[in-house]
């Protein structure tokens, strides 16, 4: 493989073009009911952008950088995610938040992660109806439209504004657990919030604007480049139950402190989700 293709400076260019160019489609896009087809279950949502925008993007990167490797959303919706290897690769999620962009609630992105030999070198979250652009190189930092951000650094539950999500799918026992997790947060915590889209709730940890976010049943495209945000901004990145974040795992949690996530995940009723079971 070429050095060029591990550029990562300009990796990170070419993929913030595509990025604005795909965040055009979305933005004008969004203010009408948009028709969808339903993937994994009733509230698993794909519409024609989704596609069309992970194409854009797709096609954007290969035509510049050949020999890498892609794990999109829409690519994996027959139900089959390709394998992270060593190879550089571009984990995407064209419309993070589709059951937004479908009722134009305006809380919608794109994220876009860079991974080479398994470490994540770029993170780019970009809602364009809001104007809203994160983006983290390893190493440099994590911006919000091109300025330097930090998380919190809150470490008490108590004064911690928390972020989850009901998820994807009405399966009755995942539906226990986050219902329970509901209870448990509202009595633990400042406050309880759910944007529509995990990786808008992790880059508000990033920005300081949440305290914490954590979520069973994601995946890979809907955390990669969050991830990467949040550490660049101070952050802390576990599995819900403690250990280190595997992002295949479909489980998250994300913190203002070490001390924070600890004690959230302390407090979660576990679940683990199948490998493509949402
Ligand atoms: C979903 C959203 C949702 C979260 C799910 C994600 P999608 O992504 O981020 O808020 O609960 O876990 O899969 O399907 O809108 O790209």
């Amino acid at each position: 493989m070429a050095e060029a293709d591990r550029d990562v400076q300009k990796c990170f260019e070419v993929a913030l073009e595509l990025v604005n160019q795909a965040g055009k489609i979305i933005s004008d896009r969004n203010d009408s009911r948009k028709s969808f087809v339903c993937k994994g279950g009733d509230i698993d949502l794909v519409t024609e952008t989704d596609k069309e925008v992970e194409q854009l993007l797709i096609n954007g990167l290969k035509n510049i950088f050949p020999s890498h490797q892609f794990i999109g959303e829409e690519e994996s919706a027959d139900g089959v995610t390709a394998k992270l290897t060593d190879a550089p690769t571009w984990i995407i999620d064209p419309v993070d938040g589709t059951m937004n962009f479908v009722h134009g609630f305006p809380h919608s992105c794109i994220s876009i992660g860079l991974v080479i030999d398994k470490v994540t070198e770029i993170g780019i979250v970009y809602n364009p109806m809001l104007k809203q652009k994160f983006t983290a190189i390893r190493g440099k930092g994590a911006f919000y439209n091109d300025k330097p951000i930090n998380v919190s650094g809150e470490k008490d539950p108590k004064k911690a504004l928390v972020t989850t999500e009901f998820g994807t799918t009405r399966d009755p026992a995942k539906l226990k657990v986050v219902m329970e997790n509901f209870a448990k947060m509202a009595a633990l915590v400042h406050g309880l919030r759910t944007l529509g889209s995990a990786a808008m709730n992790m880059v508000m940890v990033a920005l300081g604007a949440a305290d914490c976010n954590y979520e069973f049943g994601i995946h890979a495209w809907d955390v990669a480049a969050g991830d990467l945000i949040v550490r660049e901004a101070g952050g802390v990145v576990i599995d819900p139950a403690g250990g280190e974040f595997d992002m295949m795992s479909r489980r998250v949690l994300a913190a203002s402190s070490m001390e924070l996530a600890q004690e959230i995940s302390k407090n979660l009723t576990q679940f683990y989700p199948q490998p493509r079971d949402d």
